[in-house]
């Protein structure tokens, strides 16, 4: 077994993961044999990430758990980062995909069924481009005819390309030269507001349309125009694909004229707020924004708007002066086809898996909640739960009489302990009725899956402009990870988060469960007591309730990390910005310490002898339950990043995994580190 290949071992795992947690419990004879299979398989996980080289744990712990990583997961392949939690969304994804295909009669009701005839139809019909094509004709209405014009003076007398470009906003949701949302004020949570002005544009900023640094990137844009076009029309010349695919770039370009320069300035900062009225006399009847609004929203607003960014608009009236109506025509079609095709299951992705994750860009919650129903997480949830009790019972202890946290004051420590204790887990509830209503009039069919997808879009954006009417929802807010909200006092765990076997089993070392979880709940859990978090109490409002000693002593403390830190100010060549490090820091070194005292309780309260022990540890590795711990710790950030990355916008893993080890005695009794190694801090800083 000690030959296990590494991608079988993790594909191994994704198997067992698939199981219903009841598995090895259901068969008595077979369960010693069972339990075997799956602590070999999270072994060989384990192990499949760690360095081959000569073991050197003591000099760069990152790279002894997790040099193999890049070679398993390398981020060039897609282009895009790879990290070790995000191996949990693919987990649910093909757990999803298993769930959507087999249908499990008797259980579904009226949601299910829609979810999962979008998902059949997505199957059996997104590589389909000439049902996407007579969609598009029969919602566009472009009677003139395309791409073989027949009445080409349709288009210069009759086309309207306001009325077109609004009617293709509330059906499909796409902006096209109008960009049109609904989202919370700046300044009164309560409120929602409209928000007008320029369209996402795909290449990105003014300066990718406008600089002469990215003209090989507007050529790839172009010829990719062009290259569609031949994909959905072969009868059409080459030529007229290019000529199409120059009018797009052309026209975007002299749409991004009206962007600001300065890409790095906040939305806040480049909108001004004004009433309809204002708008109309501002921009006639060329660019009407009161008659678009009417097309969409089909009421008066006498409520101020956002338009964003300011000079926009009054540029989009002269593209619209200039541009002859054919090329308005070529452009807002082209919008409407692209917005099809990026349904299309793109090259070297499973069907099966493209498609759950349509379903679950439309459909998160009702995909959430039948996942929820047929792998019943109660028994994860209550896992969770305990050790969460676990980490917090160690932070109060530590409140309440710790040495260590003397440099807080009695009375500091005491409101401490009372916010700890109103921090609550928050699961994510589905109310079913709920979510069955909210699909109430939405009519999907197994075969057309571009027809369901236009009447899925028009539900979304219907849905997302009746917003405006709505009070902002901390709730709709959706996060890949446990996440701390300051302003409730909650911390919100994600479905994802509810799958066996990957964090945690019943036959796996605990240590495992504290070294990944208990740290991850314990990080969440240190946002709420440090330089941000402390300026919000146990209800979530703002309110400093540490004292000015407290506060200087935090200081203090902090100054032995910062100068820790400062070294590093680039990783591999590149330079490291990162905005948070502060809390960063604090969250990483104190939750590697509290999750690791809970893991010790726990042995210390666990069943005696030398049987509780034997699971702690697991086979193919060596390591005793401590080092077991650490390990689980590191490879939880395992990571690569893509080359073309231009800096790090958080302090990379592998700085913060091994500086924080370093500051661990712990971690340097447990791998026998020496003194001078660089594993062992010589100064070892700590605030929790
Ligand atoms: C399972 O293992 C235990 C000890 O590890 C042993 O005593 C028991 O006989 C085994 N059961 C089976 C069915 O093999
Ligand atoms: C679109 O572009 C082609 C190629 O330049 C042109 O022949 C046609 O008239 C334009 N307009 C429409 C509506 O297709
Ligand atoms: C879908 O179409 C794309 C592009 O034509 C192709 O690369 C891909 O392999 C197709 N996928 C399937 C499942 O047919």
């Amino acid at each position: 077994t000690d030959t296990m290949q590494p991608l079988s071992a993790t594909c191994l795992l994704a198997l067992l993961a698939l199981l219903p947690l009841s598995w090895s419990a259901s068969h008595p004879y077979g369960a010693n044999y069972t339990t075997e299979i799956l602590r070999l398989a999270k072994a060989a996980h384990i192990k499949a990430y760690m360095s081959e080289d000569e073991p050197q744990p003591c000099d760069n712990f990152y790279h002894y758990a997790c040099a193999n990583w890049p070679r398993l997961h390398p981020a060039k392949l897609q282009k895009k980062r790879t990290n070790y939690l995000a191996e949990l969304q693919e987990l649910f994804v093909r757990k999803s995909a298993d769930m959507l295909k087999t249908s499990t009669v008797g259980v579904e009701n009226s949601a299910d069924r829609l979810i999962r005839s979008f998902y059949n139809s997505c199957y059996d019909q997104a590589n389909n481009t000439r049902a996407a094509l007579n969609t598009l004709l029969e919602v566009t209405d472009f009677r003139g005819g395309w791409p073989e014009i027949r009445v080409p003076s349709w288009y210069v007398y009759e086309y309207d390309w306001l009325h077109a470009v609004a009617s293709l906003k509330s059906r499909l949701g796409v902006d096209i030269l109008i960009g049109l949302d609904v989202v919370p004020d700046y300044k009164d949570e309560q409120i929602h507001r409209l928000k007008i002005g320029a369209p996402q544009l795909p290449l990105g900023h003014r300066r990718q349309y406008l600089d002469a640094a990215y003209y090989n990137a507007r050529l790839q844009y172009e010829r990719n125009i062009a290259d569609k076009l031949h994909n959905y029309f072969p009868e059409q010349s080459e030529q007229w694909c290019n000529e199409v695919a120059a009018q797009v770039l052309e026209i975007e370009q002299q749409l991004a004229k009206g962007l600001p320069h300065n890409a790095a300035l906040t939305m806040e900062q480049t909108t001004r707020q004004r009433s309809v009225a204002e708008m109309k006399t501002a921009y006639s009847s060329y660019v009407d924004v009161s008659r678009y609004l009417q097309l969409v929203i089909k009421e008066t607003l006498s409520v101020e708007l956002y338009e964003t960014p300011e000079d926009y608009m009054s540029n989009l009236l002269d593209v619209i002066r200039n541009t002859p109506k054919l090329q308005l025509a070529n452009y807002t079609i082209w919008r409407t086809l692209d917005t099809l095709d990026q349904a299309r299951i793109p090259q070297g992705v499973q069907p099966g898996i493209w498609c759950v994750q349509m379903v679950r860009q439309y459909f998160p919650q009702q995909l959430e909640s039948l996942f929820h129903r047929k792998y019943q997480s109660m028994q994860m949830i209550n896992e969770l739960q305990s050790t969460w009790t676990d980490i917090r019972r160690v932070f109060r202890e530590d409140l309440q009489a710790s040495q260590q946290l003397l440099w807080l004051t009695p009375a500091t420590r005491h409101r401490a302990i009372s916010k700890l204790d109103a921090l609550q887990l928050q699961f994510r509830q589905h109310d079913d009725t709920q979510l069955i209503r909210q699909l109430y009039g939405l009519q999907l069919h197994e075969q057309q899956f571009y027809h369901n997808l236009v009447n899925v879009l028009q539900w979304t954006t219907s849905r997302q402009l009746a917003k405006l009417s709505a009070e902002p929802q901390l709730a709709d807010r959706v996060y890949k990870l446990p996440h701390y909200e300051l302003s409730t006092n909650k911390m919100q765990i994600p479905i994802t988060f509810l799958q066996a076997r990957f964090f945690w089993d019943p036959v796996y070392p605990s240590a495992l469960k504290y070294g990944t979880l208990g740290v991850l709940l314990a990080r969440q859990m240190l946002h709420g007591f440090d330089e941000v978090g402390r300026r919000y109490d146990g209800r979530g409002n703002k309110n400093n309730w540490w004292d000015s000693t407290s506060e200087s002593s935090y200081a203090r403390r902090s100054q032995c990390f910062q100068e820790q830190y400062a070294v590093f100010v680039q990783y591999r060549e590149k330079p490291v910005h990162d905005k948070a490090l502060l809390s960063r820091i604090v969250a990483d070194n104190g939750a590697l310490s509290i999750a690791y005292r809970a893991y010790v309780q726990w042995l210390n309260n666990a069943p005696e002898g030398a049987d509780g022990l034997q699971q702690e540890r697991l086979p193919l590795l060596d390591h005793t339950h401590h080092q077991l711990f650490f390990l689980a710790y590191a490879q939880l950030y395992c990571n690569d990043y893509p080359e073309s990355l231009e800096f790090f916008d958080e302090l990379p893993e592998p700085l913060r995994v091994n500086t924080a080890l370093s500051n661990s005695q712990k971690f340097v009794e447990a791998y026998g580190c020496s003194e001078g190694d660089k594993q062992n801090a010589r100064f070892k800083c700590q605030m929790y």
